[in-house]
């Protein structure tokens, strides 16, 4: 099997090693400026004794290396700077988008799409609408990063090992995001029955605005471990056929109530991609959240 990374930044490059380590498919990483992926996939297969996986990785800036892969997972973008909103990268990483797609279907066509550039629902519904693939082979890794940021949170917070929490954030991937403090559980026990309403409220703000945090802290460029592990899990599913159930960045047929849009759903993920999309029963408030985090995507999708 084979992965194809585009980007090699810090998301695409940790990428690639975390899918070095999975020692599932051989990985290809992919990026204009000369010498980079080259020197980064070098580094990584170097690691290859010491972290025992035998599968090839290597660095091209030729797209025509990309054939015949089962996976490509687009990473390449801008990224943000403080002050920032995921927004603010949409002219550029729109174009960017449109052009590894064009590569795409030139080079390796019928692959699946795993978008991670930001604004990410967007460059998802971009990147849907660039190839001719059907929906379910399109779709954008956010959720599953959100999520992991609210579980890591309660399980401080519990005073847990994080292994033992649940929790699922719907919606875009910006502040509109919708964590779902109602349907989380710690190893079976509802959230709600163990923290207060005021602490589940200052982890939900606190994972909104946590990739900001990280940006805050970083100065330059953003979170990349976090992002490149929720990534390396979603491809594991697809190649493995696991049919994981989490959130991904989906395109909604009327799912939802919501048409022609991508957004942060849940679904199972298999070897055709999406190969469910799964309609949760929300409360009103609930839905009402999501109608407003579908709204602000949609403003997005208007500016292409
Ligand atoms: C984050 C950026 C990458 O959430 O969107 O960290």
């Amino acid at each position: 099997m084979k992965l194809s990374v585009i980007g090699a930044g810090n998301v695409g490059a940790t990428t690639v090693q975390r899918l070095a380590e999975l020692n599932i498919a051989d990985v290809t990483m992919v990026d204009i400026v000369e010498g980079m992926p080259q020197g980064k996939a070098l580094d990584i297969s170097q690691a290859a004794p010491i972290m025992g996986y035998d599968v090839d990785v290597t660095g091209t800036n030729d797209y025509a290396d990309i054939e015949a892969s089962d996976i490509v997972i687009v990473t390449a973008g801008i990224a943000r700077k403080p002050g920032m909103s995921r927004d603010d990268l949409l002219a550029t990483n729109i174009k960017i988008t449109q052009q590894v797609c064009a590569s795409i279907e030139e080079y390796t066509p019928g692959s699946i799409i795993i978008t991670v550039t930001n604004p990410l629902d967007i460059i998802t519904y971009a990147a849907s609408k660039a190839t001719s693939l059907e929906r379910s082979k399109v779709f954008g890794m956010s959720g599953l990063l959100d999520s992991s940021r609210f579980e890591s949170f309660i399980a401080k917070e519990v005073g847990c090992s994080a292994k033992d929490v649940n929790a699922m954030v719907l919606g875009g991937h910006g502040d509109s995001m919708v964590p779902l403090p109602e349907h989380a559980n710690v190893s079976g026990m509802p959230l709600p029955e163990l923290l207060d309403k005021e602490s589940i409220d200052r982890l939900v703000d606190r994972t909104i605005n946590a990739g900001a945090e990280i940006v805050g802290h970083l100065k330059v460029g953003s979170a990349f471990y976090a992002p490149s592990a929720a990534i390396a899990s979603m491809a594991e599913s697809v190649l493995l056929d696991k049919k994981r159930i989490m959130p991904a960045s989906a395109y909604l047929n009327g799912e939802y109530g919501y048409n022609d849009i991508c957004l942060g759903v849940p679904v199972i993920l298999g070897k055709s991609g999406v190969e469910k999309i799964i309609e949760l029963e929300l409360k009103p408030e609930q839905k009402a959240a999501l109608d407003r985090s579908a709204e602000a995507v949609k403003e997005g999708i208007y500016k292409i």
